[in-house]
């Protein structure tokens, strides 16, 4: 087989990148170690930067989003049991995020790929990718017992943290940055409807909060825990009396509890590879870097690196330039820095470390006191949340 692109993942970065370069009249194979239904089975934030929003449209998979995404142009922030609104929008000039689930973003890109009748591999076993230090890399799966080689002249690591690709490179020749933080956060879905129209970032002395909606009658709720919690530890009853117990009066007031549809604990890490290309092997999306979830910047920062791989690629087959190739990485790596900072704060503001003591909380209180009172300190939060501008900095 041959194929231009080899794309290993079917992920957003994956699917996006797919349609990318699909409409760039590029060809690619994407290698999906998962089936389809595992991967959509996989709850994961669901608030998308206008850039992100951008991008969807580009690909033409945008329709069902703007049909059943909620614009929001604000959030609250509720500490000592008072909440704030962050006016997003006001701060901004005019801009908002979408609140769409990063589970409806991979079914539309799954669906255009197959209306387009483009080439994805599910269930592709020991996926291998060689040469990539020359002009011909290829690629060795398996599938139902047979294995197969791709030809490519460029592979694109899509895979995730735990995925093959980085773990691939020569030791030596990747950087890694890591924080690991000392709590999960326990995630509940429900189909009650939201406490409120709009996200609360909760800090409270039990601990963080979150929250969030993936619809009008569907609700998205996290806690911080400790690591050491399970899931089985905690029952509906007990998460909701414990959100109760964090949220302000009119909150507890307006919150319909509900039989949980999923309930996981996910650990909270900042990570990042550097570089993210290796000669024609790229990573992208989570492969590269990891943040934690508050903010969710996670799919945002996936959609901003395929982009910048897609031009690089496109400008490399029409242009016959190799520049967007050698900038690939540098590209990407002044904003997810950015990205990773935003996160890496707004989780140190937001949650109980215990190991800071009582003047841990207190100074965190007074920071989002100041916050929430100065305007410039406001702008800022909000042009990181609704996100920076592709070329920020240029
Ligand atoms: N071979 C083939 N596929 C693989 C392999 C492998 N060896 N290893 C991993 N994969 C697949 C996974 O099964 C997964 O479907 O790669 C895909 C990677 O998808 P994601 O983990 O969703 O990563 P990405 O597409 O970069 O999306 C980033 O996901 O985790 C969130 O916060 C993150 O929102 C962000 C987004
Ligand atoms: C979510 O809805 O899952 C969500 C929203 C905002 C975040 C993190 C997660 O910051």
């Amino acid at each position: 087989m041959r194929t231009q692109v080899a794309i290993i993942g079917a992920g957003p970065s994956g699917l996006l990148l797919g349609q990318l370069l699909h409409k760039a009249g590029i060809d690619a194979i994407i290698l999906e170690r998962q089936s389809g239904d595992y991967v959509l089975g996989r709850i994961r934030a669901g608030v998308l930067e206008q850039v992100c929003i951008d991008l969807l449209d580009e690909v033409g998979v945008g329709q069902r989003m703007h049909q059943e995404g909620l614009v929001h142009g604000g959030f609250d922030m509720l500490f000592q049991g008072r909440r704030h609104r962050i006016d997003m929008h006001g701060l901004t000039g005019g801009k908002n995020v979408m609140v769409y689930g990063q589970t409806e973003v991979t079914r539309d890109l799954m669906d255009a790929r197959r209306e387009a009748g483009l080439p994805t591999v599910y269930e592709a076993n020991h996926v291998t990718v060689r040469d990539f230090d020359t002009t011909r890399p290829r690629v060795h799966y398996e599938k139902d017992g047979k294995t197969f080689e791709i030809e490519c002249d460029f592979i694109a690591g899509c895979d995730g943290f735990h995925g093959v690709c980085r773990a691939s490179v020569p030791e030596g020749a990747v950087a890694s940055y890591e924080k690991i933080y000392p709590f999960g956060w326990l995630g509940v879905l429900s189909d009650t409807p939201p406490v409120h129209e709009e996200l609360i970032y909760v800090n409270s002395q039990r601990g963080f909060a979150l929250c969030s909606m993936r619809s009008h009658t569907r609700s998205r709720h996290y806690l911080q825990v400790p690591l050491s919690d399970t899931v089985e530890g905690w029952s509906d009853d007990a998460f909701w009396n414990e959100l109760r117990l964090r949220l302000d009066p009119a909150a507890r007031d307006a919150l319909v509890t509900g039989p949980s549809l999923e309930k996981s604990i996910a650990p909270l890490r900042s990570f990042v590879a550097e570089p993210m290309r290796f000669g024609r092997l790229f990573l992208a999306g989570d492969a590269a870097h990891i943040v934690p979830p508050t903010g969710a910047k996670g799919l945002n920062l996936a959609a901003t690196d395929v982009k910048y791989l897609s031009r690089a690629l496109i400008e490399f087959y029409q242009e016959k330039s190799q520049a967007g190739i050698d900038t690939y990485s540098d590209t990407c790596l002044r904003r997810i820095w950015k990205a990773e900072r935003f996160s890496w704060w707004f989780t140190s503001l937001m949650h109980h470390f215990p190991e800071n003591g009582p003047i841990g909380q207190k100074l965190q209180e007074a920071e989002l006191d100041y916050l929430v009172h100065s305007e410039a300190a406001a702008r800022s939060v909000a042009e990181n949340y609704v996100g920076l501008p592709l070329d920020f900095g240029e």
